[in-house]
């Protein structure tokens, strides 16, 4: 490429961390600048937004490896310029050898690390059979040419950010642990080091040249096979090779005058993010103020009854019945918070899951496209935990996730995120594992109005909420309602986190006179959030969260 295409091509490409409303004709904001402009240059060369998605997710693989991936999961919900909407459930398996009990000891004890760390924390990978099934449903460009930038980045290298050095020190000892003291992350990387990965550059080559098959069959499946097997896993070809993901049911819900369209189980998302947004409804939650003491008891008071829910009854709708229209009904709703009141919290330990009867039957990554005709696309992906099970293919240049950890190995034991699972989320062979992920489409009076999602565990939904409402209700705009400060309830441990030193000390003490267990610390997985807003006008404004070293490129 001479170098006066790669001015035009650079000129095109803006940073919109800041606010900007006017004249962008299109839009990615993802979890680093590199995916977002290769994921923005393919829309610039004529592609649309799920050609886009398919080169930003491959892109992430290469320069985000403690979430972007080809050997994790994710979910997609998208909305074509004409109104219709779609999600695709590209989440992990378990193996064909999985059993209920696997991470038990013979007392019947969760062993500890089992379901985190080497190859039995290992699902069946489902990322590159969902962006090849999205490729052959919505692409508009060769395949190859969409794998080809990834391939390029891998070969030429991304640079170390700071943030991304703290990371790679965080987890150094693991990958030693797994993989060896010459393993490629345990470099003691320098910021601004050039990473290149051939190996991940020559696994992408086959994925560009057979497709699916280049993952799933032959010398690829052949060496995760064989990494898996050397760290204690069970995955076999015919797991690989039977793989498939699958189009769901889109999971639809208002909120005033809003449409908010997100992922249906196996992700908890959508119908957490419909339970709690229901539950508000009938309060006037803008007259309270943005994180006032009102807004924040209301907000953690839905969030809890909707997460006692969610561990009892939530799982694979492939193998158990999820209510899920009961779960959002709104008669039901309201009887859950008939218990809330203004002057006290309630108690964990005295919310129990709804009573419903059935009758009938931290790390991961979110970006969000708009394209110039329209199309959004909301993509969360994940390893599951940062570099997921640190299990390295060495050969093949690549992580492979730990999303068994997100089943429950004993009903009544939290997982990594400290959450609580019951019998519906327990581990069968070729089950889905139950997730929080919750990429998000909404709609104003039947108009595209916003595209976004977040990582960070079973903080995922909570982001997601405030987010909307910080939009929606305190009439923020896109970067700011990212930006502001956010907090966390997840029914148990029966704690409120805030987000260290956002929250003033008056607000803190006035919530803990309240009988509101508050905790004040770091987390990294409170969220990133990713989004995209366009106004009545149709103006277009992007919200990068500058928690991580996350990017928006528009097109002008
Ligand atoms: N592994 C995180 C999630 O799926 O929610």
């Amino acid at each position: 490429m001479n170098k006066y295409i790669l001015f035009s091509i650079f000129t095109l490409f803006i940073n919109c961390n800041k606010n900007e409303t006017k004249q962008i004709k299109a839009a990615v904001v993802s979890a680093r600048q590199e995916a977002s402009d290769i994921g923005l240059n393919i829309i610039a060369k004529g592609g649309n937004a799920f050609d886009a998605m398919i080169a930003t997710d491959l892109a992430l693989s290469v320069c985000y490896p403690n979430a972007g991936n080809i050997a994790g999961g994710g979910f997609l919900v998208y909305r074509t310029t004409d109104g219709k909407f779609g999600s695709l459930d590209y989440r992990e398996k378990a193996p064909e050898q999985a059993t209920r009990d696997m991470y038990l000891d013979s007392d019947g004890n969760v062993i500890s690390g089992k379901s985190t760390i080497g190859g039995l924390a290992v699902g069946i990978p489902g990322t590159i059979a969902g962006l090849y099934e999205i490729h052959k449903k919505f692409g508009t460009m060769p395949w190859k040419d969409l794998v080809q930038p990834a391939i390029n980045l891998a070969k030429n290298g991304y640079k170390v950010t700071n943030k991304q050095k703290r990371s790679f020190d965080s987890k150094k000892e693991d990958f030693i642990k797994i993989n060896g003291k010459n393993t490629f992350y345990a470099t003691d990387y320098k910021i601004g080091d050039l990473v290149i990965n051939l190996p991940l550059a020559n696994t992408l080559k086959l994925i560009q040249d057979k497709g699916r098959a280049g993952f799933y069959k032959g010398i690829n499946a052949d060496r995760l096979i064989q990494r898996v097997k050397e760290t204690g896993g069970i995955i076999t070809s015919n797991d690989l090779v039977s793989y498939s993901p699958v189009w769901r049911a889109r999971i639809q819900f208002k909120y005033k005058e809003l449409l908010i369209t997100s992922m249906s189980p196996p992700s908890s998302g959508g119908i957490c993010l419909g339970q709690m947004l229901e539950m508000i409804e009938p309060f006037d939650i803008s007259q309270y103020g943005h994180n006032s003491l009102k807004s924040i008891q209301l907000m953690v008071e839905a969030e809890r009854r909707s997460y006692a829910d969610r561990a009892e009854f939530l799982g694979d709708p492939d193998f158990i019945e999820v209510p899920q229209k009961k779960l959002l009904d709104p008669i039901y709703l309201s009887n859950r918070m008939k218990s809330f009141n203004w002057d006290n919290a309630t108690l964990s330990n005295e919310i129990n899951p709804g009573n419903i009867i059935f009758k009938e039957t931290e790390e991961t990554t979110h970006y969000s496209i708009i394209d110039k005709l329209g199309n959004a696309i909301s993509v969360t992906t994940t390893l599951n935990g940062s570099y997921g099970s640190k299990v390295f293919v060495k050969d093949g240049g690549y992580f492979l996730n730990n999303e068994m950890d997100d089943f429950s190995s004993k009903p009544g034991v939290p997982n990594m995120f400290g959450l609580l699972g019951s019998e519906a989320n327990s581990i069968m062979p070729g089950k889905r594992m139950l997730s929080s992920m919750t990429p998000t489409i909404v709609e104003k009076n039947n108009k595209l109005y916003m595209i976004l999602g977040t990582p960070g565990g079973s903080t995922i939904i909570t982001s997601v909420f405030q987010t909307i409402l910080n939009a929606y209700e305190f009439k923020m705009s896109m970067q700011e309602a990212v930006n502001a400060a956010r907090f966390h309830h997840q029914w148990k441990p029966d704690v409120v986190i805030l987000e260290p030193k956002k929250f003033d000390s008056d607000l803190i003490f006035k919530l803990k006179e309240k009988g509101y267990n508050i905790e004040e610390k770091f987390s990294r997985i409170i969220g990133r959030v990713d989004a995209i807003m366009v106004d009545e006008d149709g103006n277009i404004s992007t919200g990068a969260d500058p928690r991580g070293d996350d990017f928006s490129s528009v097109l002008k």
